[in-house]
């Protein structure tokens, strides 16, 4: 059942290529420049029309939310604000009949998600869910959705959800990007393109795993670790850390780069592991400089690089390389090194990582 893995989470960070496409089969249309999802296009008008669109979610899905706003912003210049269920659904918020709520959950049953929806569907606003579970109460809830196609996440720690739910969501910025004219044709078309190559990169990707192997021996007794990313990486960074916190035990923070310098700065020495995020197509150079500020303080950096980079390469402790891909797909490759050094350092202290204590696949209680 674990298909030859030790572990449920391996077997899924290992489907990731195949989910991811199974994700878009039938939707991306590179070729002829086109993105057919039915949820969307039966209610295109609600998306374009949207003063802004509002993004719930919690854990994981949260990260996916965040990764979405850029791209969302960035695509299709829709105003987004993302928010944790858990808050959203207690603060009395602003949101009516035009905004558009979508909701991320890869189980569908997560009880603050559903009642986020419960009240913004009260409040007059769009619904929309972007679901694993098909048929979940999420699922039945809203008024229209997109299920991701990752098929059953039977870890603990969502890893192919995350990927899938961010597939989803590319797609769906895309699509409102042509509607709206805010991407230019050949952009357009090349991100389509772009998207289409992703699971054979991902698959690339996953040849880190004896890098992340060697370098989770190395930090495995670590009793803290430090994240950073900036732009589209810095959810990437939240995502990281947390995955090493629930399977690990170990205390990790994410950090966008530059607020390191407003107070985490302070942990850095030479006992700290700091994973930066570091790809060549992004705030390169920005990165550069805050891993400089790591070095000078004794941190031990374990960057995730394109393939090919010296720069970093000359002053990191351990260097991870990933393909190249456009800054607004790298979340995409991004996390799987982040995923797999997580899952070697669990196994490597001796955790359970597929159920990790305290916690639950579903979360059906606040
Ligand atoms: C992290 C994790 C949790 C979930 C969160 C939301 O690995 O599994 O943080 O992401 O409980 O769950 P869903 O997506 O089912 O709403």
């Amino acid at each position: 059942e674990k298909g030859g893995y030790d572990h449920f989470m391996m077997k899924e960070i290992y489907e990731q290529p195949n989910v991811i496409k199974d994700t878009y089969r039938g939707r991306l249309h590179a070729n002829e420049g086109l993105i057919k999802m039915a949820g969307i296009e039966d209610n295109i008008d609600k998306f374009i029309n949207a003063q802004r669109i509002l993004i719930v979610a919690c854990g994981t899905s949260w990260h996916a939310g965040l990764v979405a706003e850029y791209i969302f912003e960035e695509f299709a210049r829709i105003p987004v604000e993302v928010e944790y269920a858990s808050e959203f659904r207690y603060r009395n918020p602003i949101i009516g009949d035009k905004d558009v709520l979508i909701a991320i959950s890869q189980s569908g049953e997560t009880a603050d998600t559903l009642a986020a929806i419960k009240l913004a569907k009260e409040k007059g606003a769009f619904v929309f869910g972007v679901c694993n579970v098909v048929g979940s109460s999420i699922s039945r809830e809203t008024h229209a959705g997109a299920y991701t196609h990752a098929g059953p996440e039977i870890g603990v720690a969502s890893t192919k959800a995350f990927t899938t739910q961010i597939t989803v969501l590319t797609m769906i910025a895309l699509r409102l990007a042509k509607a709206k004219g805010t991407l230019s044709i050949s952009d357009y078309h090349r991100y389509l393109s772009e998207l289409e190559t992703i699971p054979e990169k991902v698959s690339e990707a996953l040849h880190t795993n004896d890098s992340a192997k060697a370098i989770a021996t190395v930090f495995k007794d670590a009793t803290n670790f430090l994240y950073l990313g900036r732009g589209y990486n810095f959810p990437v960074a939240l995502e990281g850390a947390l995955k090493l916190k629930e399977i690990s035990y170990i205390h990790a923070e994410g950090y966008p780069a530059a607020e390191m310098k407003h107070g985490p700065i302070a942990l850095i020495d030479e006992q700290m592991p700091v994973v930066v995020i570091a790809p060549k197509q992004g705030h390169y150079d920005k990165v550069v400089s805050n891993i400089q500020e790591i070095k000078s303080r004794s941190g031990k950096i374990i960057a995730v690089v394109t393939k090919g980079d010296e720069q970093v390469r000359a002053l990191a402790d351990h260097v991870i390389e990933i393909p190249e891909t456009s800054d607004a797909m790298s979340p995409l490759l991004t996390t799987i090194p982040l995923q797999l050094l997580s899952y070697h350092i669990a196994v490597m202290r001796g955790c359970n990582v597929d159920q990790p204590r305290n916690l639950a696949k579903s979360v059906t209680v606040e």
